[in-house]
C-alpha cells in the first residue's frame, strides 16, 4: 500500500527523502531549494564531491539538519512533449531511487512528484508512472514504507485520481 500525504517533504521523519534535483546536484528552486535550505551548507559540500548526476539516475547523501537520515537525489526528465524518452527516464528515476533504498537498508522513503514542477511533466501522466514503479517495488518489499508527498491540493487531487485508477 502506498501512503499518500500532503505536506512539505523536508519535515518528514523518514529514513530517506527524495530530491527532484538537477544534473549539477548543486541545488535549485522548488523542492531542491527547500531541501538544501533545510539541510544546511553541509549538503552542497557533499554534493560537490559527487560531480553531478545524469538524468534518470540517483545519488545518495546524508540528510544533515533534516529529520531524514538520507537524501536520495534524482534527476527527472524535462517535459519536451512526450516523444523524447520522458516516460522511460521518469520510470528510471524511481527505479534508481529504489536501488539505493535497497542498497542502504532504508525502511521508509518519501518521494515528491518528480519533474511535475519546473520540469513541466504533466502531473497525471507522471503520477501513473510514479505509482506503477512504487507498486512494483512494494510488491517485493512489503515491509518498506513508501510515501508519495504532494505539496499542494492540485498535485494531491491528481495523485488521488491516479491512485484510484491504479488500484
Ligand atoms: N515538499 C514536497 N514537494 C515539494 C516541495 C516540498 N517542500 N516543494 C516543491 N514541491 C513539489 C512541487 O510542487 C512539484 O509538485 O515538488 C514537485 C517537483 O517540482 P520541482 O521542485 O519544480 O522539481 P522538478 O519539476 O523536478 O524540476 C526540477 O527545478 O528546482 C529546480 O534544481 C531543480 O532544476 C531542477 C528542477
Amino acid at each position: 500500500m502506498i501512503n499518500m500525504i500532503k505536506g512539505d517533504i523536508t519535515t518528514l521523519k523518514v529514513d530517506a527523502i527524495v530530491n527532484a534535483a538537477n544534473n549539477s546536484l548543486l541545488g535549485g528552486d522548488g523542492v531542491d531549494g527547500a531541501i538544501h535550505r533545510a539541510a544546511g551548507p553541509g549538503l552542497v559540500e557533499e554534493c560537490r564531491k559527487l560531480g553531478g548526476c545524469p538524468t534518470g539516475e540517483a545519488r545518495i547523501t546524508k540528510g544533515y539538519r533534516l529529520p531524514a537520515e538520507w537524501i536520495i537525489h534524482t534527476i527527472g526528465p524535462i517535459w519536451l512533449g512526450g516523444s523524447n524518452e520522458e516516460d522511460r527516464l521518469l520510470s528510471m528515476c524511481y527505479k534508481s531511487c529504489f536501488e539505493l533504498v535497497e542498497q542502504n537498508g532504508i525502511t521508509s522513503v518519501a518521494f515528491p512528484s518528480i519533474s511535475t514542477g519546473a520540469y513541466g511533466f504533466p502531473i497525471e501522466r507522471a503520477g501513473r508512472i510514479a505509482f506503477k514503479e512504487m507498486c512494483n517495488f512494494k510488491s517485493n518489499h512489503e515491509s518498506i514504507e513508501v510515501i508519495a508527498v504532494c505539496f499542494n491540493d492540485h498535485v494531491y487531487d491528481c495523485y488521488r485520481k491516479v491512485m484510484k485508477e491504479t488500484r
